[in-house]
């Protein structure tokens, strides 16, 4: 008997979002995000890549619809693309049009008996807002709360879990401090802290009107976690390792579960002239409050871990590293370390942070951009091993007490990697971006095994050279 099995009740899932697949940037009014002015600035995305026609997927929804239940999951986590119900942010009324495109989806899903995951923002600002500052006025919160009434006013009972956010570091760090995402500023942070705030602030605000509106829905956060390691047992390599632990998921977790900012990173900050000395000058009267509105489940989204360094002290004071850039397992294509123990680290340090709240991992995967050969097969081994040690840590976990209730593959198909464009292959199923065909990987095979049984010595045991347990999925 299997002792690798998940609860019956676990969530199977797959993941999108709407800027890396749906393409039809500028169908039925949709406004600019800043991710298309991003793309259009040149230099910014590799290969000069933008969301066009990224996977069609506007177009062939329902297809992809069906290869989710070829695939069994019970779970879809997709977005909404802001700028198509509010095509500036600074509309009061939606756009209908704009509505009419989740619905249909949501009704396919409904129909295909998979339940969808609506994320609300998952990085598309409307441009419009972003003229106005973006994410560092606080107006976007108030438009945020207006899209987050807007979508669950129209989807009524039919979509039972929203995400607010999608790691609101990325959209900080990323586009306010490396310039690697949009908006694409550099090198800026007190904005990029005061951006983090109304992200936060704006996941609270939308709790409250999502509950408002869909008080039978579920409603969470993403963030994207990384588990630190000191490289050496060195009291240096400590400290960095605390560090880095404050600014990456610290600082958005301790708000979120009720302990404001954690106060040795905040001095850190200062000391570093990254905030002024004195109170948070973003913080206003309630922020903290609402920021810690209660919510269903936390949203994880895990790639790899972080091995800390300091250079506080000079390299040759520091002991011998113990942990080197890159362990046993290797790194997948975009160069993301493989680390399935991070994984069980990091739901065990959540249980024993905030004990009974849900955890849900939002988005795992690994970028492998195997091709399909001779015969049409995608043999992407490496994808397959990466989501076996994964699961099998979550499974584990799982057994020690974790309250791990579901999971989600990143990603449903290959797709616009950000800034890393095609290049970066992360899907289940391979798109051909010439014909926008999808193709089974043999990792989607080996995903839809463990969907059927929810053992995974089962989804092991009849992989093999055996015959794919579903035909390709029809082409559209
Ligand atoms: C996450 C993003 C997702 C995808 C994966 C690889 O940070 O949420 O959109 O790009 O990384």
């Amino acid at each position: 008997m299997s002792h690798r099995r998940f609860p019956p009740d676990f969530v199977f899932g797959a993941a999108t979002s709407a800027f890396q697949i749906e393409g039809a940037t500028t169908r039925d009014g949709r406004g600019p995000s800043i991710w298309d002015t991003f793309c259009a600035t040149p230099g910014r995305v590799a290969g000069g890549d933008t969301g066009e026609p990224a996977c069609d997927h506007l177009t062939r929804y329902r297809s992809d619809v069906q290869l989710l239940r070829e695939l069994g999951v019970s779970a879809y986590r997709f977005s909404v693309a802001w700028p198509r119900i509010f095509p500036t942010g600074l509309e009061t009324r939606p756009l209908a049009a704009g509505l009419d495109v989740y619905e249909r989806l949501v009704d396919a899903l409904g129909e295909a008996g998979i339940a969808p995951w609506l994320t609300l923002y998952h990085w598309d600002l409307p441009q419009g807002l972003q003229d106005h500052g973006g994410w560092a006025n606080r107006l976007s919160i108030d438009a945020f709360t207006r899209l987050a009434e807007a979508v669950a006013r129209r989807m009524g009972p039919r979509v039972g879990h929203y995400i607010t956010h999608n790691e609101p570091w990325c959209v900080a760090h990323l586009g306010h401090v490396t310039g690697e995402h949009a908006p694409g500023h550099r090198d800026q942070w007190p904005e990029a802290l005061t951006v983090a705030h109304h992200v936060l602030v704006s996941h609270g605000r939308a709790t409250l009107a999502l509950r408002a509106e869909a008080p039978h829905a579920q409603v969470g956060i993403t963030l994207n976690l990384c588990p630190a390691y000191p490289a050496s047992p060195s009291a240096a390599d400590a400290d960095a390792t605390r560090h880095f632990d404050g600014f990456f998921n610290r600082w958005y977790l301790d708000p979120v579960l009720g302990r404001g900012y954690p106060t040795d990173q905040i001095a850190d900050y200062q000391r570093l002239g990254r905030l002024p000395p004195g109170p948070l000058p973003f913080v206003a009267d309630g922020d903290l409050e609402t920021i810690a509105v209660r919510t269903d489940f936390l949203g994880i989204n895990y790639y790899s871990r972080a091995i800390c360094r300091s250079d506080a002290i000079p390299e040759t004071e520091n002991l011998p590293r113990v942990l080197h850039e890159v362990g046993p397992e290797g790194r997948t294509d975009i160069g993301w370390e493989v680390f399935p123990q991070g994984l069980g680290d990091l739901l065990r340090r959540l249980a024993a942070l905030a004990p009974g709240l849900p955890i849900v991992v939002t988005e795992n995967g690994a970028s492998d951009a195997t091709p399909p050969d001779a015969d049409g097969r995608v043999p992407d081994h490496r994808r397959r091993a990466y989501l076996q040690s994964h699961l099998d840590a979550c499974q584990r976990a799982i057994a020690d007490g974790v309250p791990l209730v579901g999971y989600f593959a990143w990603s449903l198909m290959d797709n616009f990697e950000w800034a890393y464009g095609y290049a970066q292959r992360f899907g289940l199923f391979w798109v051909d971006y010439t014909t926008l065909e999808r193709r089974w990987k043999d990792s989607a095979r080996w995903y839809a095994r463990l969907t059927a049984h929810g053992d995974l010595d089962r989804a092991d045991r009849d992989g093999g050279s055996t015959p794919p347990v579903t035909p390709d999925a029809p082409r559209s």
